[in-house]
């Protein structure tokens, strides 16, 4: 793949209750972000499984972006918390798997900051864009199993 055309397709995983809306108001201000990112809506942060995010890599993610409610906001009181537990311990077995653990961002968005979610998406966009693409799906080796699916997995950090 050519590096100089290459687009990044960020899976981002939103709350319902703030960054899902952020995004929203983002688009209501006409606020724009790069559309790579296709964002997925789930009722809270702690609603994450960590396979979403392998399944996400499996299918040729890029990067991927988690992101809740304030720290204290939850509606569902500490789900958030559990988010931050996943994204850390995700972090590390991405780096387990020779992925860069870069291609994993959390971030913190109440409904009303549309801005700085837009701020946020694009300078993750250009973060992998400066990693370049994982293209998890096109290597081959080892195969991981992920709940009803398989992903490769290859020696140094992509
Ligand atoms: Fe938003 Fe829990 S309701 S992170």
């Amino acid at each position: 793949m050519n590096t100089d055309t290459f687009e990044p397709v960020i899976i981002g995983f939103t709350c319902n209750w703030c960054s899902y809306r952020a995004a929203d108001l983002a688009g209501t201000a006409r606020v724009k972000y790069p559309p790579n990112v296709r964002l997925i809506r789930m009722m809270c942060s702690g609603r994450l499984d960590p396979t979403f995010v392998l399944k996400a890599i499996a299918g040729g993610a890029d990067g991927i972006l988690i992101t809740g409610c304030h720290p204290g906001e939850c509606h569902y009181l500490e789900q958030n918390y559990k988010a931050l537990r996943r994204f850390q311990l995700l972090r590390r077995t991405l780096a387990q798997m020779g992925i860069r653990p870069e291609r994993l961002k959390l971030v913190w968005a109440s409904a009303a900051e549309g801005v700085k979610l837009a701020e946020e998406i694009t300078c993750f966009i250009e973060e992998i864009r400066a990693l370049g693409p994982l293209d998890w799906p096109a290597l081959t080796g080892e195969r991981i199993p992920v709940a009803s699916g398989f992903i490769s997995a290859e020696e140094g950090g992509r």
